[in-house]
C-alpha cells in the first residue's frame, strides 16, 4: 500500500510526478504530497485524493527538474496533513517518501528524542527520516552511506525515495518488501512503485530487490546494498501499453475490467492450450512438472479475492488431478506453524504479486523444503521472484481496487492446471481433456452473451440498492464465486454480505431470512441442482426475495425466483468463470446508484504490502 514516484532528469518534474500518483491512487489514498529539488527543497501535501494536491499546489512554485511523491494509505498515524508523505528530517536535511512499516520505530523514536530529536508527526517514517539525518550529522558520512547504515537499523518493510539538500543532482531509493521499479529514460530516471506511471516514458525498467540501494543521478544510476556490495542493474522490457492503464471511455476502471475479460481470459490461455492435439503447456511449469505430478498434497495460499480462485482451484485439482488440496489464507498459514512436507507442493494465488502476507508464507513454505508456485498477474512482482515457478496469468493490469478480471484469469490459470494434471496422472482420459479444453475456450464468448445483459443488472441494482443485508449461496464449485459476489459488493458498496454454501443456510442464516434481504443463489445446472432448487423454495418459504443466477431457459427456477439472471450452460467445472460476472455487475451497479466511489472504495487498497 501506498504508492511512490520519483523523477531526476531534464523535464519538469511535478507533471511527472503528479500523473504517477493519479496511476497509483489504487495503492492508497488517504493523502499525497509532493517534493521538489530546486535549490532548497519545497513540499506540498494535502490530506484527501491526488486532485487534492493539486488544486492546493495551484499558483504555487512547483518548478524543478527532481522530484519524489507520494500517495498514502495511513497504518501510523491518522490521515492528516501532517501525517502525509513527503516527510524532512527535523533539521532539514532530507525529505523521505516510504511505503512499509518500520516496525521498530518506537525504540528508534526513544533513542532519537533522547538525543533531542522532536517529532511532528505520528508515523514511523518520520523516524526513519530523522534517523538518516542523526548519522549523516554524527557520523560524517555521505547521504548515501547514511541512508545505508540508518536501513541496517531497521526491521521491517520499505519501498523508500529519499533527497538530500547538500547533495542536490541526487535521489537514493531503496527497498526491502515494499515494491519498486526504475524506468531508465534518455539521462533521466523514472521511480515508482509498479511500472504503470513508467510505461509512458520508457519500456526499459529496473527491478529493485531486497536491499538493494540505487544512487540515482541526471546520467547515471550504480546500485548496491545496503551493506555497501556492488550490484549489477539489469534492464527489463515491460510490455504493457499505455491503453491498458487508462479507462478507454468507460466510467469507472472496474467496469472497465469486468467488460475485459472475454479478452483477458483468452490472453490467460492463449498459446497455452491446443484442441488439436488435446494439449495444455505452461511453460513456467514444464521444468517441475515431474514434481507437481508426484505431489502428494496441494497446499494453495492467498488473500481476498485470490483466496476464492484458490477454493475453485481446490475443487477443480481434487477432481480431475485426484490430488488433496487444502486452501488456506495466507495470514493464518504464517502464524499458525502448519504442517509442511517436503513433497508437498504450495500454490500462492496473488494478483498484485506483494501482497505481505502471501510473500512471507511463500517464505515459510519454502523453508519447509516444499516446491513454491506462485499464480500472478503483475510481471516481475516479488512473488513470481521468491517461487521455484509458476504461471503469470496475463490479465493486463488491473486497476480498480475491486479484483474482477484477475479473478477469473486466476481461475482460468488453475483450470488449466487441474486438467493437465488429471491427464497426466491418468485420472482424465484424452477424450474428456479435449472436452474440457472445448468448454475453456469457449468461455469468452460465453461471457460476451452475459455482458449483453448489462441493463437488466442496473434495473435489479436500482431495485436493492437501499438494502442494509444480502446473502449469496452457492454449492460445489459455485460457493466461492458466491463468496467472491459477497466480497464484491462489500467492498465498493459498503452493504453488509455473506456468502455461505447453499446448505448451510439451515445452520444459521436462514434465521436472517425476511421479506427484506435480498438472497442472491448461484444456481446453474450441476449435480447439485437439485439440492439448490429445495434451497431456493426454504427461502421463498419463509418470504425471501431470491434473485438467481441461472442457465438460459431454466423454467423451474424462472418460475421460483424473483429474479433471473440468465447464463449460457457450461460443463460444472469452468461455471465459475461465467456465473461470477453477473455478481460484480451487480455490486457495480449498486455501488454506483449508491453513489460509492467503485474504483477507490473506502479503507481499501488494491495492493496490501503491510500485515
Ligand atoms: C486486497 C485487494 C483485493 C485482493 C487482495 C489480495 O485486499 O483489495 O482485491 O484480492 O488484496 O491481493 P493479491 O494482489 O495478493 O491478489
Amino acid at each position: 500500500m501506498c504508492g511512490i514516484v520519483g523523477y531526476i532528469g531534464h523535464k519538469q518534474a511535478f507533471p511527472i510526478l503528479i500523473s504517477g500518483l493519479k496511476r497509483l491512487e489504487y495503492r492508497g489514498y488517504d493523502s499525497s504530497g509532493i517534493s521538489i529539488l530546486n535549490g532548497d527543497i519545497k513540499t506540498f501535501k494535502r490530506k484527501g485524493k491526488v486532485s487534492d494536491l493539486e488544486d492546493f499546489v495551484k499558483g504555487k512554485d512547483i518548478e524543478g527538474c527532481i522530484g519524489i511523491g507520494h500517495t498514502r494509505w495511513a497504518t501510523h498515524g491518522e490521515p492528516n496533513d501532517v501525517n502525509a508523505h513527503p516527510h524532512t528530517s527535523m533539521n532539514g536535511y532530507f525529505t523521505l517518501i516510504h511505503n512499509g512499516i518500520i516496525e521498530n520505530y518506537s525504540s528508534l523514536k526513544k533513542k532519537l528524542e533522547q538525543r533531542s530529536y522532536t517529532f511532528k508527526s505520528e508515523t514511523d517514517t518520520e523516524v526513519l527520516v530523522n534517523l538518516i539525518e542523526y548519522i549523516y550529522l554524527k557520523g560524517n558520512a555521505s547521504a548515501e552511506m547514511a541512508v545505508r547504515l540508518a536501513l541496517q537499523k531497521v526491521v521491517g518493510a520499505y519501498g523508500l525515495v529519499i533527497m538530500c539538500g547538500d547533495e542536490k543532482d541526487k535521489l537514493i531509493a531503496a527497498r526491502k518488501g515494499s515494491p519498486l521499479v526504475i524506468g531508465v529514460g534518455d539521462d533521466e530516471y523514472y521511480i515508482a512503485s509498479d511500472a504503470t506511471p513508467i510505461v509512458q516514458y520508457t519500456k526499459s525498467v529496473i527491478y529493485l530487490n531486497d536491499d538493494d540501494v540505487a544512487v540515482i543521478q541526471r546520467g547515471e544510476l550504480s546500485l548496491k546494498t545496503i551493506r555497501n556490495d556492488k550490484q549489477t542493474p539489469v534492464i527489463h522490457q515491460i510490455n504493457i501499453e499505455i491503453g491498458e492503464i487508462e479507462k478507454n471511455g468507460f466510467d469507472h476502471f472496474m467496469l472497465k475490467e469486468i467488460y475485459e475479460q472475454p479478452r483477458s481470459i483468452l490472453d490467460t490461455f492463449r498459446g497455452r492450450i491446443s484442441l488439436e492435439r488435446t494439449a495444455i503447456h505452461l511453460g513456467g511449469l514444464f521444468e517441475v512438472m515431474p514434481q507437481l505430478i508426484q505431489a502428494k498434497r496441494i497446499v494453495i495460499i492467498g488473500c481476498g479475492t485470490s483466496w476464492h480462485a484458490g477454493m475453485v482451484g481446490e475443487y477443480l485439482l481434487e477432481e480431475f488431478a485426484r490430488i488433496p488440496v487444502e486452501v488456506e489464507y495466507a495470514s493464518e498459514f504464517r502464524y499458525r506453524n502448519p504442517v509442511i512436507y517436503k513433497d508437498d507442493v504450495v500454490i500462492a494465488i496473488s494478483q498484485s504479486g506483494e501482497t505481505a502476507d502471501t510473500l512471507a508464507a511463500i517464505k515459510q513454505a519454502k523453508d519447509a523444503g516444499a516446491l513454491v508456485l506462485g499464480i500472478c498477474n503483475v510481471v516481475g512482482s516479488s512473488i513470481p521472484r521468491e517461487t521455484h515457478a509458476g504461471v503469470y496469468t496475463h490479465a493486463g493490469p488491473e486497476i480498480g481496487v475491486a479484483s474482477t478480471k484477475a479473478f477469473t484469469a486466476q481461475v482460468t490459470v488453475l483450470t488449466m492446471m487441474a486438467i493437465s494434471l488429471g491427464m497426466a496422472r491418468g485420472f482424465v482420459t484424452p477424450e474428456h481433456g479435449k472436452q474440457l479444453i472445448a468448454e475453456l475456450s469457449a468461455i469468452p464468448e460465453k461471457i460476451e452473451k452475459v455482458l449483453a445483459n448489462n441493463e437488466k443488472y442496473k434495473q435489479i441494482a436500482g431495485l436493492f440498492r437501499f438494502a442494509t443485508n444480502f446473502l449469496y449461496l452457492g454449492r460445489g464449485y459455485l460457493f466461492p464465486v458466491a463468496l467472491e459476489g459477497a466480497l464484491k459488493l462489500k467492498e465498493i458498496s459498503y452493504i453488509h454480505a455473506e456468502g455461505y454454501p447453499a446448505a448451510e443456510m439451515k445452520h444459521g442464516p436462514i434465521a436472517l431470512i425476511d421479506n427484506k434481504m435480498p438472497v442472491v443463489v448461484i444456481a446453474t445446472r450441476d449435480q447439485t441442482y437439485e439440492k439448490i432448487v429445495s434451497n431456493i423454495q426454504e427461502v421463498k418459504a419463509r418470504s425471501g426475495i431470491v434473485i438467481a443466477v441461472v442457465n438460459e431457459g431454466d423454467e423451474v427456477i424462472g418460475k421460483m425466483a424473483d429474479f433471473v439472471l440468465e447464463v449460457p450452460l457450461t460443463d460444472f467445472a469452468v461455471a465459475p468463470l461465467v456465473t461470477v460476472v453477473p455478481l460484480q455487475l451487480l455490486s457495480y451497479h449498486i455501488a454506483v446508484l449508491r453513489g460509492c466511489n467503485v474504483d477507490q472504495p473506502r479503507n481499501l487498497a488494491k495492493s496490501v504490502t503491510v500485515e
